[in-house]
């Protein structure tokens, strides 16, 4: 008998180890401990034993029943909440991964629409124009001649061969093309003028990536015609703008310069700190100027009757001084680390 309990012993344990769900444990408890099982079987045994052995075979009997008995227990125990392919999953332990997390527009989007809103406030509405382009509207009628710098193919994407083609494709270098689209289409749809409008949107430049420079970047054009309009109300609407946007404390200064489309002309700059702890020091924001006279006369409208401001912003700029974003590349990279703090 104690061959037999030994036996029922090694392989009830064995066994019980190769158990792996729910079905085969209970299967092993009804082989091995049930009314009907080995352990039972061997008890009528107990009868042949001779009376001097009777107590510690009956010792041995009752050691392995608690053996099995607690290396079931134990075995049901740590398997507890499985279910037959693998662990479970407990429907109340919370998510390692935030799936409730709230999306947000891109930073450019969300200034490109903050810059709209306030323009709009001053009576501006939104022009658009296509990012393809022909020479005609990004260079002849704004007033630059053919020989002019900015015309270099090297610092631009033309379509076509500028050489060899008459009206050469390009992908916009500036939003000044849509003052010349809004224009043409006022005079020969007979809207405007007045013509009041802003203008968010793509341009290309084949310049080299760095903290500054990027070869797709956002600009958002002005223009303001009607009969009368002056230099002070192109101060008055920029020095405004700034207000609005940037705050009641915006440090902002318009600085002589040149553009072939607008005399006189000048530069917006505005005092920021890009990093924080760094003194705020002049950063130039973009162009504008009263539009000159060629411009005016390439869209058919006569420059004794009509006048206008015109200027152009460069959106990153925008948001990099709102935002103390010390580097472009950071608006384009899309680290959703960077793009949740701003
Ligand atoms: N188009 C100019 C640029 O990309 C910016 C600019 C300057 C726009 C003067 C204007 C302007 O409308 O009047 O550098």
């Amino acid at each position: 008998m104690l061959d037999a309990l030994t036996e029922i012993e090694t392989s009830g344990l064995a066994e019980l180890g190769a158990t792996s769900d729910a079905d085969a444990l209970e299967a092993w408890r009804i082989a091995y401990l049930g009314t009907k099982g080995r352990l039972r079987a061997v008890m009528p045994m107990m009868k042949d034993v001779p009376k001097d052995q009777k107590g510690a075979v009956g010792k041995r009997l009752n050691e392995v029943k608690s053996k099995l008995e607690s290396a079931f227990e134990a075995k049901q125990s740590g398997s507890a909440g499985k279910g037959p392919d693998g662990p479970a999953i407990d429907m109340t332990e919370p998510g390692v991964i935030d799936t409730h997390a709230v999306g947000r527009r891109h930073i450019l989007s969300r200034v490109r629409e903050e810059l709209v809103e306030v323009f709009a406030r001053m009576g501006f509405g939104v022009a658009q124009g296509p990012e393809l382009e022909d020479d005609e509207h990004n260079f002849v009628k704004l007033n630059i001649p053919a020989d002019h710098p900015a015309r270099d193919p090297i610092d631009n994407f033309y379509v076509d061969d500028p050489a060899t083609t008459a009206v050469p494709r390009m992908l916009r270098s500036q939003t000044s093309t849509v003052q010349i689209r809004t224009l043409e289409d006022a005079v020969a749809k007979g809207w405007g003028p007045p013509v009041k409008v802003v203008s968010p949107g793509r341009v290309y430049r084949p310049d080299t990536v760095d903290a500054t420079h990027s070869f797709m970047f956002h600009q958002i054009e002005g223009l303001h015609i009607d009969r009368g309009v002056s230099m002070a109300d192109l101060k008055t609407t920029l020095f405004q703008f700034a207000r609005a946007y940037f705050g009641d404390d915006a440090e902002v200064r318009l600085r002589p310069s040149f553009f072939p489309f607008t005399e006189p002309s000048a530069e917006f700059d505005m005092k920021i700190a890009l990093r924080p702890g760094d003194e705020p020091a002049w950063i130039e924001l973009g162009g504008c100027g009263m539009v000159d006279p060629n411009v005016l006369k390439a869209c058919g409208l006569d420059p004794d009757e009509w006048s206008g401001f015109a200027f152009g912003f460069g959106i990153e700029r925008l948001a990099m001084g709102k935002y103390a974003i010390p580097d472009i590349r950071m608006l384009f990279e899309n680290d959703v680390r960077f793009l949740t703090q701003v």
